[in-house]
C-alpha cells in the first residue's frame, strides 16, 4: 500500500465537537447548564448529522451553519433551554473555535516531514473551517481545507470523496481517509479510499455494506500507518 496523500474529516475528528457546550458549561454564570450539556453536546451533533443526511438524501442541500443552528435548535428545545437565547449565540460562536484534540498538531506535523499531503475534507462550510483551523493554529500542516460546499451535497454522497482526487491528482488506493465518525470511515471504504475510523467512545461498528480498513483509539499512529 503506497499512501500519498492522508485526509482528515474536521468535527469530532480533529476538532471536539463537545467542547462546545462543555465550555459553556464551565463559564461563571451558567451552573445550571452544567447537567445539561452532555445531552444537549449528544443532541446537537445526532440532529446536525441527521439533517446534513436529509438534505442530501432529498437534495434541498444548505451549509453545515445552517444545519448546526437548526440541530442546536432542536437540542435546546428537547432539554428545555430554548428560551436561552444568550446560551445559544455563546454556543453558536463557541463553535468557531472549537479545540483540536491535543495529539493532532504533532501527528499532522509527522506526516508532513515523511512528504505526504494531509488535508480536511468536511462538511463544513469554507468559512467555519477556516475559523476552526485558525483558532487551532494547525493551518501551517495542512495542503488545503476541502469543503463540500464546492460540489453542495453532503457526505456520504462520492461527489465528496471526488474531491480529493481532484485537488492532488491521487488514486483512490494512494489515499488514507481518517473520520471519526463510522458512517464516514465506511462510506469512504466504499467509495475506494484506504480508511481509519478513530472510535474514542468504543462504540459499535456500524452495521452498513462497507467497513473500516483500521479502528483506532486516537490520531496518535496514524503516521505508522502510511508506510511513508
Ligand atoms: C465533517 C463532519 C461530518 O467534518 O464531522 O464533515
Amino acid at each position: 500500500m503506497t499512501i500519498t496523500t492522508c485526509i482528515f474529516d474536521a468535527y469530532g475528528t480533529l476538532f471536539d465537537v463537545a467542547a462546545a457546550a462543555r465550555e459553556a458549561a464551565a463559564e461563571p454564570g451558567r451552573e445550571s447548564f452544567a447537567a445539561h450539556w452532555p445531552k444537549v453536546a449528544e443532541h446537537w451533533r445526532l440532529k446536525q448529522l441527521q439533517y446534513t443526511w436529509l438534505r442530501a438524501i432529498t437534495g434541498a442541500h444548505d451549509d453545515f451553519w445552517r444545519v448546526t443552528q437548526d440541530g442546536l435548535d432542536w437540542a435546546l428545545e428537547a432539554n428545555g433551554l430554548d428560551g436561552d437565547a444568550d446560551l445559544r449565540d455563546r454556543l453558536l460562536q463557541l463553535y468557531w473555535e472549537l479545540s483540536c484534540y491535543p495529539e493532532v498538531p504533532a501527528m499532522l506535523a509527522a506526516l508532513k516531514a515523511r512528504g505526504l499531503n494531509t488535508a480536511i475534507l468536511s462538511n463544513g462550510s469554507p468559512d467555519m473551517l477556516r475559523g476552526a483551523v485558525d483558532s487551532a493554529g494547525i493551518g501551517d500542516v495542512l495542503d488545503d481545507v476541502l469543503s463540500v460546499e464546492d460540489v453542495g451535497i453532503f457526505k456520504p454522497a462520492s461527489a465528496v470523496y471526488d474531491l480529493v482526487g481532484q485537488r492532488f491528482g491521487c488514486t483512490k488506493a494512494e489515499v488514507l481517509f481518517v473520520s471519526s465518525n463510522g458512517w464516514d470511515a465506511a462510506g469512504a471504504a466504499g467509495y475506494g479510499f484506504h480508511t481509519v475510523w478513530v472510535n474514542r467512545a468504543g462504540d459499535p461498528v456500524d452495521r452498513l455494506p462497507w467497513t473500516p480498513h483500521n479502528i483506532l483509539s486516537d490520531l496518535t499512529t496514524i503516521p505508522d500507518l502510511t508506510g511513508a
